[in-house]
């Protein structure tokens, strides 16, 4: 039997990279050895004590409940620690109600679209940016209107950009500072702005902060909550998955706007049954230890972002070291007049190294590539090295 597929799926995006795997493989059948560096994916090794806790966790015979539903013996906790991170990190005060742990926020965005949207409804997303948000409105029945991040604004959304008829139709609003892939970050007056355009034009304002932690030079990001009244508008995604080299662990949460969180408490509570007691007692281990993990996982990152910005600028590149995200936004060299596709190919091409065209983000990416400093020093300085032979 062919089972067709949903129309819900048809209705996603072409997946952009599938040509570019295509290439890979055949460049590897050719011999080429590939050096990927375009996944943003730590290859550093969850803290020690974050496993160490996850291992006494679910071996705890005296804790009757460790192999049952997450959601029905929640481990109180972990709120506690979310409270008491934001709280420390950014002076915010998280209510009883404003706050739901997640399966990382991937899932959690498109939880929160089935939850807050109906067919039919816009949601407004940045582009260059990270698909799922479009793909939330998709399988919720809405729409998505684009908000370009240009070069010129910082890569900043410009709100009075956004036409008077789209902040009629759309229920939400996507950001994502620090951003993924331009690596821009955001100011606090940014975030003021961002709640009174909620506020004046009834949107929702979602905050993505999947790499706030992830910050170099002493840089430290804001969160949304900390504008004034900010939880009347505005709901922040927290992921551990970034900043505590937790990818594969699958835990975050939702804070602020408590009738948004509930919403998607709502629809959790109908798809999945939360996570192992085990993963949110050694998510608490990390939050509470935040301060003792943090700077020692950035110190890398700061370190192969000064190697990776400092080799492409010296071979003709012009690139800005970005103050956090673990990717580097790079301009394609103008011999191929801002095609990124067509540079990432001849890349991989001829020297066998995999970076991210831009374009994948949306045309509004178009003439940037993206290098994650996901990878070992070793790697990277090698795929450089290759880069260099391309002689821009
Ligand atoms: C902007 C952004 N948001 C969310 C995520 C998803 O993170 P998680 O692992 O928590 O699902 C990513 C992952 O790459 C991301 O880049």
């Amino acid at each position: 039997m062919d089972v067709p597929r949903s129309e819900r799926l048809s209705k996603l995006p072409p997946y952009l990279f599938a040509d570019l795997r295509r290439k890979m493989a055949a460049a590897r059948e050719r011999g080429v050895k590939v050096i990927r560096i375009d996944i943003g994916d730590p290859d550093q090794p969850t803290p020690d004590p974050v496993i160490d806790e996850l291992c006494r966790a679910v071996a705890d015979t005296a804790d009757p409940d460790r192999h049952r539903y997450g959601c029905d013996r929640p481990v109180a906790e972990l709120p506690r620690a979310i409270r008491d991170f934001y709280s420390r990190r950014f002076g915010v005060t998280i209510g009883e109600d404003q706050l739901v742990t997640t399966m990382g926020s991937k899932d959690a965005i498109v939880k929160f679209c089935l939850g807050v949207m109906n067919p039919g409804d816009i949601g407004i997303a940045p582009v260059p940016g990270y698909p799922t948000y479009n793909i939330a409105h998709v399988f919720a029945g809405g729409e998505t209107l684009a908000a370009p991040l240009l070069a010129e604004n910082d890569f900043l959304v410009d709100f009075d950009a956004i036409p008077a008829d789209v902040r009629k139709r759309a229920k939400i609003l996507w950001l994502n500072y620090p951003n993924n892939p331009t690596a821009a970050v955001a100011p606090m007056e940014f975030f003021e702005r961002a709640v009174e355009f909620g506020r004046q034009n009834n949107i929702l304002i979602a905050h993505d902060s999947a790499y706030s932690e992830n910050t170099y030079d002493g840089y430290q990001a804001p969160s949304i909550l900390q504008v004034d009244g900010a939880d009347e508008v505005a709901v922040e995604f927290f992921s551990l998955s970034k900043a505590f080299n937790m990818t594969g662990w699958r835990v975050g949460f939702v804070v602020g706007n408590a009738s948004a969180v509930a919403a998607l408490n709502a629809v959790k509570e109908n798809i999945d049954n939360g996570s192992l007691r085990a993963i949110q007692m050694a998510a608490t281990k990390a939050l509470d230890s935040a301060e003792q993990f943090l700077p020692a996982i950035n110190a890398v990152y700061q370190r192969r972002r000064d190697l990776v910005v400092d080799t492409l600028n010296s071979h003709g590149f012009n690139v800005a070291k970005p103050k956090a995200t673990i990717y580097i936004w790079a301009p394609v060299p103008d011999k191929y007049h801002g095609d990124s596709g067509a540079f990432v190919a001849e890349l991989l091409d001829k020297t066998g190294v995999m970076v991210t065209p831009g374009r994948g983000y949306g045309e509004a990416g178009e003439g940037f590539f993206r290098i994650s400093l996901s990878y070992p020093d070793e790697v990277l300085a090698e795929a450089l090295s290759r880069i260099a032979q391309m002689r821009v």
